[in-house]
């Protein structure tokens, strides 16, 4: 393997007396696209929540590009280059569906308020570079024509999809996705598989992505590989065929047969 992108090593955490994450190692080389899966409860959120420090382990380091990136604050690791989506959607319901992703272009400061208040030809050529960018994501995901709609009145389907544009305006270079199929129906499934390999083969992102619906994990993870969690700690790791092979795996998602 190259220098990986993201190093993860027996990454642990306990919350009370259970123990929710524990000695997970994972290696991403830069541009890959990989699974993470597993049952209700086996850990997964709470990965992304350790990657992008909005809790701290109870053992283990997170190196992105070779960066030590435990204790730096969510903004600080946002500005490095890691952004997600979440699980349970989080948009400003209130703002427009343009406004939630202009916010994304403003985790990093281009311009003084000063500036912004006497409006300098900078700050200008700032605030139409971003509008154009901007509207770039959103026809990027399909939500050009949404783009004055309120973020609460679009359908489910097109808030996650918003949620990515948001995600992606941060410009970074590893994008986590927390059940981005969450809720969709086998088509909605399908036009989401295209939209995350073409986010994926343009912006060279490297990815993970948690998900539940198994055509998408297989199709998307077709090339690369799958990691599945279990009660906390890694149960496989390997390509779709050997995970979906794998006698744990079947266990863990089907349970132990029963004797009678
Ligand atoms: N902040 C927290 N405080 C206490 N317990 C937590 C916290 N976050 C998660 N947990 C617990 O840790 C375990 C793993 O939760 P997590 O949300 O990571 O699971 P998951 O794999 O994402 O599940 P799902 O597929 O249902 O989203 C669960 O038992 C959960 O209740
Ligand atoms: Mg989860």
């Amino acid at each position: 393997m190259s220098q990986p992108i993201l190093d993860v090593k027996n990454l642990t955490v306990d919350f009370g007396g259970v123990r929710a994450v524990n000695s997970v190692n994972i290696q991403l080389e830069p541009g890959e696209f990989v699974g993470l899966i597993g049952p209700n409860g086996a850990g997964k959120t709470t990965i992304f929540n350790l990657i992008t420090n909005a809790i701290k382990p109870t053992a283990g380091t997170i190196e992105f590009k070779s960066k030590n990136i435990l204790g730096k604050s969510p903004d600080r690791i946002c500005q490095l280059g890691i952004s997600r989506t979440f699980q349970n959607i989080r948009l400003f319901p209130q703002m427009t569906a343009y406004e939630n992703v202009e916010l994304g272009f403003h985790s990093e400061p281009h311009y003084s308020l000063a500036e912004a208040f006497v409006r300098t030809p900078r700050a200008r050529r700032i605030e139409i570079d971003t509008r154009k960018k901007a509207m770039e994501l959103l026809e990027m995901v399909n939500l050009k024509e949404h783009s004055h709609a309120r973020a609460s009145s679009l359908p489910y389907g097109l808030q996650r999809r918003l949620e990515m544009a948001r995600a992606m305006a941060t410009n970074p270079e590893l994008l986590l996705l927390d059940e981005p199929a969450a809720g969709m129906n086998d088509d909605e499934c399908n036009d989401l598989i295209k939209l995350i390999r073409e986010i994926h083969t343009t912006k060279g992102y490297t990815m993970i992505m948690i998900e539940h619906h198994m055509n998408v994990v297989m199709d998307l993870c077709r090339d690369s590989r799958i990691y599945v969690l279990n009660l906390g700690s890694l149960l496989a790791v390997g390509s779709p065929t050997e995970i979906q092979n794998n006698p744990d795996v079947v266990r863990a998602y089907l349970g132990e047969p029963k004797n009678d």
